[in-house]
């Protein structure tokens, strides 16, 4: 199995706009069914914003620095979507705003995921090539087993907080 870097980023990501667009076609009043999205979802944000901090986004940063801006102007986009994984984490189904939060983190990441793919994953494919793509991808494999898979795990606000006050 290929553990291109980039590959396997896509691959969560199309897990991720799944589960977005499950949540969008439950109907209004669907509670469980909704809240049973959010927690996948949640899950799923937490350990893709993990292996993306902690392997990915340092990596890249250090092998090409001409894409720092991107890098930081990311880590800026997940703590905002943190922030919301924090908030809808606490929030039941039934709570007034949680159909609007989930509505707005929705949003916020499809922009980012778009991003990620039409400009800056080719620009780092076309920077670092197979070969580093490959060890990359292969050290995310392994942070994968270590990821945080709740928002209120340590580490996986860690790298987030690294980012606000470094
Ligand atoms: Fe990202
Ligand atoms: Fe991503």
């Amino acid at each position: 199995m290929s553990t291109d870097a980039i590959v396997l980023l896509k691959a969560d990501h199309k897990e991720i706009r799944k589960v977005f667009s499950d949540f969008e076609k439950a109907g209004e009043n669907a509670n469980a069914a909704k809240g049973k999205l959010v927690n996948k979802m949640i899950e799923l944000l937490t350990v893709h914003t993990y292996i993306e901090n902690e392997v990915m986004y340092p990596r890249v940063r250090a092998l090409l620095p001409e894409l720092e801006d991107d890098v930081l102007e990311s880590y800026e986009e997940h703590h905002v979507a943190d922030l919301l994984v924090v908030e809808l984490a606490a929030l039941k189904p039934t709570a007034e705003r949680f159909t609007a939060k989930t509505t707005v983190l929705i949003e916020n990441v499809r922009h980012h995921m778009d991003e990620e793919e039409q400009d800056w994953f080719p620009q780092v494919r076309a920077g670092l090539g197979r070969a580093t793509l490959q060890q990359i991808g292969a050290e995310m494999v392994e942070a994968r087993k270590k990821a945080p898979r709740k928002p209120s795990q340590p580490s996986a606000l860690k790298k987030t907080i690294d980012a606000v006050i470094a």
